[in-house]
């Protein structure tokens, strides 16, 4: 239920706060700076001492350091370039799709650097390792990687400094990316000792209509330029 809470949270933060996160998008980034570091400090803290965190903290805490708050702002960005333009809801996540890019990139970072920490104190301990476990881990990884060129370019800064082809080039790399996260996502679940149908659910619903109705936007604008 954490990933459905977060990303009822984050969608209905983004309609709310949509100009507020337009004009004052530094402040969000702070404020998801702080978070992200309040979520590394715990998670190393709780390496130490293994305390855990209870309640609402604690769940908000899970829902930073597993990805959810991170996922939901990539999905903002997904279906702002899916859905159809036309339409208002289309129209709002348009207007913040760059800033959404950046707070999904700033969310991961407590989740990737805190993962390999575990995967490398794991490895220290000789605590036992599934094959599946490092599959994933190194896709992941591989989707983060390609996901800091992504980051860099959705920066106001960088994009005002590029020409416009290399900028689209450089954008063609979410694909690879938001595929390399589904199966990195689907992996995990999969590794669990018991599947979470739902979880994997609403997954494959969200990442599988994404890519069904960007197939269906892509084959109408080729259409669409034959036409011409
Ligand atoms: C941009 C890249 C990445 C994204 C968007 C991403 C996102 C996610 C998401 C959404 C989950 C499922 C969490 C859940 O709903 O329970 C997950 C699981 C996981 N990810 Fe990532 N991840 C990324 C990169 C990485 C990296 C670099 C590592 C470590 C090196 C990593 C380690 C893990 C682990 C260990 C899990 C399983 C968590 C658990 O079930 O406790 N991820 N990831």
């Amino acid at each position: 239920m954490r990933l459905v809470y977060s990303l009822i949270f984050i969608v209905a933060l983004a309609l709310i706060f949509t100009s507020s996160i337009k004009k004052y998008s530094k402040n969000f980034y702070t404020i998801a700076l702080i978070i992200g570091s309040g979520t590394i400090i715990y998670e190393i803290y709780r390496l130490v001492t293994d305390i855990k965190l209870q309640g609402f903290i604690g769940e908000f805490e899970k829902a930073s350091m597993k990805g959810n708050f991170s996922i939901a702002f990539f999905l903002i960005v997904m279906f702002a370039g899916a859905l159809n333009p036309k339409w208002k809801i289309t129209k709002k996540l348009l207007s913040i799709r760059a800033e959404s890019a950046i707070l999904g990139s700033i969310f991961i970072l407590p989740h990737a650097i805190m993962y390999l920490v575990r995967f490398i104190v794991k490895l220290l301990n000789h605590k036992p390792i599934t094959t599946l476990y490092v599959i994933y881990l190194i896709v992941g990884l591989i989707a983060f990687i390609i996901m800091i060129p992504l980051f860099v370019t959705s920066l106001k800064k960088f994009r005002a400094k590029m020409k416009f082809a290399d900028w689209k080039k450089i954008q063609r790399w979410a694909y690879p990316f938001y595929l390399l996260v589904y199966v990195h996502i689907v992996l995990a679940i999969f590794n669990d000792k018991e599947i979470d149908i739902l979880k994997l659910s609403i997954y494959t619903v969200l990442f599988g209509g994404y890519f069904i109705l960007k197939l269906i936007k892509n084959s109408k604008s080729t259409r669409a330029i034959k036409n011409i």
